[in-house]
């Protein structure tokens, strides 16, 4: 649909999808256009003209070029995700344009991935599936798949936020250590009785290694070849949080060596795409993005994109501001 407002209704553009918990919200109020899980950026940049309020997701980059599409009416960025790596913050506020995410709705689901991933990689899962499928196992024997277990083990979490103290807890029921970083002493860590140490005090110390850090030029490739190392050749790594972390090439040659024990990763660089050397490697679990994909938290994240949309739209605060 082109971008012309319709009527003196103010005007959402979904660039993908919003599921019917907020769509349905929006749509009683305002007009609404919907680019659809299919739209290319042209499509979006044709549609956006005229938004009032721009509903995106994680794989929607938000920059000047989309701003300047939408033009001078646009009062709030709602993302679809917790992160919001895909935004341009300054720009946003340079523009005084609001920009909100979807915090707490997602911490169990994405928490409870990171302990799926875990016990995947941890013991094998993938490979010991795989093995099955193929008609390649040949019957039990005492030395195959032999894994780590969680019971007593050692596990660090890089970033102790909402989804990392989660992980913790959940973890705790398994009597782990519990070992963190994080930028200050963070009173969560307390409550966990989790031990806060230095990046690559832990990487050594863990038999675990979660990952709950944002997305940014900082944690980029945080997770290289010396870390993988540091973590080693009976250690798990788990990433749930933002592919760019872990420096692909490094992770498929300390599987491929095995320098590093296992991996389950929820997240990868250039999703959706995977590098066939990912998919071949070894010890690896590889699940498409989907920390969040319980019904509860898609329908309430939903919820929370549409409330502040609404509330921006209507003049007040949204609740979930980051900018
Ligand atoms: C998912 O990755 C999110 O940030 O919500």
């Amino acid at each position: 649909m082109e971008g012309r407002r319709l009527s003196n209704r103010d005007t959402v553009v979904i660039a993908r999808e919003l599921l019917p918990a907020g769509d349905d919200l929006l749509a009683e109020r305002f007009e609404i256009r919907r680019g659809g899980l299919d739209a290319s950026r042209q499509q979006l940049l044709t549609l956006a003209p005229g938004a009032d309020a721009l509903v995106t997701d994680l794989t929607v980059p938000v920059g000047d070029e989309l701003l300047d599409a939408c033009g001078e009416g646009l009062r709030i960025v709602a993302n679809f995700a917790v992160g919001y790596d895909n935004i341009d913050l300054q720009t946003c506020r340079r523009r005084g344009i609001a920009v909100t995410n979807t915090p707490d709705a997602l911490t169990n689901a994405t928490a409870e991935l990171a302990v799926t991933l875990t016990l995947a990689a941890a013991r094998r899962l993938t490979d010991a599936e795989r093995t099955v499928r193929d008609g390649r196992w040949t019957g039990w024997a005492p030395g195959d798949f032999r894994g780590i277990e969680l019971s007593g083990a050692t596990v660090g979490i890089v970033g102790l936020g909402r989804i990392g103290s989660r992980y913790g807890e959940l973890l705790r029921g398994f009597s782990a250590r519990l070992l963190y970083t994080s930028r200050s002493p963070k009173p969560e860590g307390e409550a966990l009785g989790a031990e806060r140490v230095g990046l690559h005090e832990l990487l050594e110390a863990a038999d675990v290694v979660s990952l709950h850090a944002p997305g940014s030029p900082e944690t980029h490739h945080m997770i290289g070849r010396e870390e993988l190392d540091l973590i080693g050749p009976q250690g798990v790594l788990v990433n749930t949080a933002r592919g760019t972390l872990v420096d692909t090439d490094a992770l498929v040659a300390a599987l491929a060596d095995g320098r590093l024990g296992a991996a389950g990763l929820d997240v990868f660089e250039g999703e959706p795409e995977a590098p066939p050397e990912l998919l071949a490697a070894p010890r690896l679990t590889l699940a498409p993005h989907m920390g969040s994909a319980t019904f509860t938290a898609r329908d309430a994240m939903a919820r929370m994109v549409a409330e502040d949309v609404i509330a921006v739209l209507e003049g007040r605060e949204p609740a979930h501001r980051v900018a």
